[in-house]
């Protein structure tokens, strides 16, 4: 068990109650004692030092912090880490393996799906748990799926291809 106050300096003072939780992040459980006001996002960057999960916002608008909730994209920023308790968090990191590239990592790659990159984590996000439910989605689909992430860089041409070539990525590994 770790206590988040060891990896958030200064620790709060000793009479603001915590909580302890186990959450599986990125397949791995994490057994932390937390503020109960803890954001989810906060707890990924700062107690987890999961940074490829962005703020942009801090307020439910751009979808930069978006993660996984037992498969679920959520925006990291307006959910409580204690809601996360006895479930999984997926974030950007858990995509790549240590050899292999995930293949909307390779297809934002292949078509040029970002420019400065800070939509990117979570657009993947988003388009992962897209492409999980349905494998062979249409381009309004992606649009769709895509419509609470904002990118103020790439006009998103370029983001949908990247989500589509991903898609027949996936079908061609599965097939
Ligand atoms: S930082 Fe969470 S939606 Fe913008
Ligand atoms: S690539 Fe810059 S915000 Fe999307």
């Amino acid at each position: 068990m770790t206590s988040l106050y060891e990896e958030i300096p200064p620790a709060p003072p000793a009479d603001v109650p915590t909580r302890r939780v186990t959450i599986t992040v990125n397949g791995e459980k994490r057994t932390l004692d937390i503020e109960p006001r803890l954001l989810l996002s906060h707890l990924i960057r700062q107690g987890l030092q999961l940074t490829g999960t962005h703020m942009g916002c801090d307020t439910t608008g751009c979808g930069a912090c978006t993660v996984l909730l037992n498969g679920r994209p959520v925006k990291s920023c307006t959910v409580l880490a204690v809601q996360a308790d006895g479930r999984d968090v997926e974030t950007v990191e858990g995509l790549a393996s240590a050899q292999k590239l995930h293949p909307l990592q390779e297809g934002f790659k292949q078509e040029h799906g970002l420019q400065c990159g800070y939509c990117t984590p979570g657009m993947m996000m988003a388009a992962k748990a897209l492409l999980e439910r349905n494998p062979d989605p249409t381009e309004d689909e992606v649009r769709w799926a895509l419509s609470g992430n904002i990118c103020r860089c790439t006009g998103y041409q370029n983001i949908v291809k990247a989500v589509l070539w991903a898609a027949a990525r996936m079908r061609e590994q599965e097939g």
